[in-house]
């Protein structure tokens, strides 16, 4: 087997966004743009010579041809060994784990994450670093960099490894481990949360649906709900990956999953309702009738993890992202552990945890996870759930009852303007950027501005800054608004604004969150003529 190079031209945009390169399949499928990007890689790392590398993906639509160049490559710039999932198969946060545990040099994931599957939609590739977590700034702007001048990329001529049956084989002078992408995930979190307690909840009769969305956390779902913890059969529910999610759009909010909210708030509806996203590392908590926003996961989950063996010692610390609601800080607050807010993207979490700040985080996009791994973990939300469950014998509404009862609500919402052009959301932002000095002490919709400002992020443990991260407005009494554009869409530009309010009242503490944030949100178009230059009249997606 041979290795050669091949003679190549930069590709325009092999920039990273909030979470690795994100394109349309496509585009990842055009001559030498996922070549292009792996050697962009292995180059920004110092080369891939005698070093191991964990692969694996979502099973997304062009996720085993990937692999395959992937696994060519590495073997042709010198990579000793390669351990794959099988059938291509990790999710995320497995990813993450594999890493860690088997000390490789990094590893690449294979995800549009909650982005749609399909030859018409879309693909993604991520790098994670030695410690688990998504390459951090510095290092995808040398990716961008080396992606920005490379001339060729280094191949091997070879067959095809079959990733269907678990072993070992060479592929040139490389190893390639094909593992059970379950077995390690499963170990590591049967070491974290007590088993035979949320055992003897499922044995009591308690019952729970969990909606994998055709997406790949249906075999770890399957192995540990049902056949693990002894939840009945048919709990997991759409638990076979697909390549296009079955034509859905596998990211688990009220929304996309509404067959799962369906059943919540039906007749017959179990104790307790759980989804996760297209790789694994997004979930959504809803109790009978009861949907619990991500935020309130986070707050609820910092005041309880002790009740999980893994965190028994009590919190190092938490982080959030910076739109994720203030709740977990006032959780922090009462029980005086130290709170981060950080820019939105899973790798500004890495340092902390590396530095053990923090062991919980979590942002305000279905996005929880502790310093097990380096991303963020739809499972391990669920199983902390239902350990919490478990061990205060409480439903999910009771204990968010209780919950705001002792720390207040931030009510919240997000809204979502999609494919707006690119050059209307760039101008938007522009101009709120231009008056953010001059908003303080003007009112909107009867709130009163009291700080408006550009987020900017100062990494407390390397000290790098991050700029430019979005808009914050807050009004008195604690309402805030925040304005972003995404960074992980692969059509025009998505508008995020972010909509908070706390309320300490007791009688006020179960309203409807767009009726208990109407004035925010009156205030946040107001300040941004959001409908006026897209012409929308309503935000497309509300979570
Ligand atoms: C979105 C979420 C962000 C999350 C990222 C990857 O990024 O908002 O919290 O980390 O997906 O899952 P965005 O599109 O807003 O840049
Ligand atoms: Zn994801």
């Amino acid at each position: 087997m041979d290795a050669f190079d091949v003679p190549t031209q930069p590709i325009d945009g092999q920039k990273a966004g909030t979470s690795g390169l994100r394109r349309q399949t496509r585009d990842f499928m055009a001559p030498h743009f996922l070549e292009n990007y792996v050697q962009a890689i292995l180059n920004a790392i110092g080369g891939a010579h005698g070093k191991r590398f964990v692969v694996g993906g979502d099973g997304r639509y062009f996720n085993d041809r990937a692999i395959q160049v992937i696994l060519r490559m590495a073997a042709a710039n010198g990579a000793a060994e390669v351990i794959v999932g099988q059938n291509g198969i990790l999710s995320t946060p497995a990813a993450s784990h594999l890493i860690r545990l088997n000390k490789t040099d990094g590893g690449f994931v294979l995800s549009a994450s909650h982005n749609p599957g399909g030859i018409d939609a879309d693909f993604g590739l991520k790098f994670n670093m030695a410690n688990g977590g998504p390459a951090t700034e510095q290092v995808t702007d040398a990716i961008y960099q080396q992606a920005s001048t490379i001339a060729n990329y280094r191949m091997l001529e070879a067959q095809d490894i079959d990733l269907t049956q678990i072993g070992d084989s060479m592929l040139g002078d490389m190893r390639v481990r094909v593992i059970d992408p379950v077995d390690d995930y499963a170990a590591l979190m049967e070491t974290l949360f007590d088993f035979d307690a949320i055992s003897g909840l499922f044995r009591s009769g308690f019952r729970m649906a969990f909606d994998a969305m055709h997406a790949v956390t249906g075999p770890y779902a399957h192995r540990l709900l049902e056949e693990r913890l002894g939840a009945a059969q048919g709990t997991v529910l759409n638990g076979t990956p697909s390549p296009d999610f079955a034509g859905g759009h596998p990211d688990p909010n009220p929304i996309w999953a509404h067959e799962l909210m369906g059943i919540m708030t039906g007749p017959d509806a179990p104790d307790f309702g759980a989804a996760s996203d297209g790789d694994g590392d997004r979930n959504m908590i809803v109790g009978r009738g009861a949907y619990v926003t991500p935020s309130d996961s986070l707050a609820l989950i910092a005041a309880h993890a002790h009740v999980a063996p893994g965190y028994k010692a009590g919190l190092s610390g938490v982080a959030r992202s910076m739109p994720t609601s203030g709740a977990v800080d006032r959780v922090a607050a009462a029980k005086g552990l130290d709170c981060f807010e950080t820019p939105t993207g899973w790798k500004f979490f890495g340092a902390l945890l590396d530095a053990g700040k923090v062991n919980l985080c979590g942002e305000e996009s279905a996005g929880t996870g502790s310093d097990h791994v380096r991303e963020k973990d739809g499972l391990w939300a669920v199983l902390m759930w239902l350990n919490i469950i478990a061990a205060t014998g409480k439903s999910v509404g009771d204990l968010l009852a209780d919950h705001w009862q002792t720390y207040g609500r931030n009510y919240y919402s997000r809204h979502d303007y999609e494919a707006v052009d690119s050059q209307v959301a760039s101008t938007l932002m522009a101009d709120l950027s231009a008056k953010l000095a001059d908003l303080p002490g003007s009112a909107f919709a009867g709130l009163k501005v009291t700080e408006a400002d550009e987020f900017a992020y100062t990494d407390p443990v390397d000290h790098s800054t991050t700029t430019g991260q979005g808009i914050r407005i807050m009004f008195d009494g604690g309402a805030r608004v925040v304005f972003r554009l995404s960074g992980t869409g692969t059509q025009g530009a998505t508008l995020r604004v972010y909509l908070e309010r706390l309320e300490t009242d007791a009688s006020r503490l179960h309203m409807q969150a767009d009726d208990a944030l109407a004035a925010v949100i009156a205030a946040a178009d107001e300040i941004a003529g959001i409908r006026a230059r897209t012409g929308r009249d309503a935000p497309d997606v509300r979570t």
